[in-house]
């Protein structure tokens, strides 16, 4: 069956979620990328972080979520829906890759949090660590802010590509060093909105 039968089969029966149909829709429309992490695996993992979350802070004292954009946009609006306590969330943007697939060692605020954080308890969300660099920036930064306390969720690392150790509370997946894209990573600001976490078909691309 061709992607625009299946689009039509798809929308004619409202199949949502991760049936089978739908999982091939998404698989058929880009074939260049492999299947790392299928979407059921990674809602079943956001589910169990969020309750970890909610377990660790209370109604009192919910965590203030701060997304690195843009990678973090679909974990964080997937997670913060898992935590049960009225938390608030905010964005900082940081460059450090551009379009290049390598770290260039250059990180750069581009956006600053809208809010106050003196007091709050922070939980950066990330969707990779992956030097570490990007954390390392932001982690420095936000601690001159005296929040209450202050912690990492990450969806991805990748341990071996770390050139600083960042002290990581909550982490969905370890995954090899592999170039990684979809469920908000990116190749060429491409591939954000897939499911999945999937690596892309090609050999000559540097892990990131
Ligand atoms: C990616 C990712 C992290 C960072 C991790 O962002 O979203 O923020 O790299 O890499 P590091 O651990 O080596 O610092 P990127 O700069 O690609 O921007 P994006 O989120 O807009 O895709």
């Amino acid at each position: 069956m061709g992607v625009k039968a299946m689009l039509h089969s798809y929308e004619r029966s409202a199949l949502i979620g991760n049936s089978e149909s739908w999982v091939s829709l998404w698989t058929h429309s880009f074939p260049e990328v492999e299947v790392l992490i299928p979407a059921e695996q990674i809602q079943a993992r956001v589910a169990e972080l969020g309750a970890e979350i909610a377990h660790d802070y209370s109604a009192e004292n919910p965590p203030l979520l701060v997304g690195v954009l843009k990678g973090s946009l679909v974990f964080l609006a997937d997670l913060m829906r898992a935590i049960p306590l009225p938390v608030q969330y905010d964005f900082v943007a940081i460059s450090s890759y551009g379009a290049q697939t390598e770290h260039t060692g250059q990180v750069r605020l581009l956006k600053d949090l809208d809010s106050q954080i003196e007091g709050c308890h922070v939980l950066v969300v990330e969707d990779i660590l992956d030097t570490g660099l990007t954390l390392h920036y932001l982690l420095e930064l936000l601690r001159t802010r005296h929040p209450a306390s202050l912690r990492i969720c990450t969806l991805l690392r990748k341990p071996e590509r770390h050139l600083v150790e960042i002290p990581v509370d909550y982490c969905g997946f370890v995954i090899p060093n592999q170039f990684v894209v979809g469920y908000g990573l990116d190749y060429n600001g491409r591939y954000r909105n897939l499911p999945f976490i999937g690596v892309l078909r090609t050999t000559n691309l540097e892990p990131k």
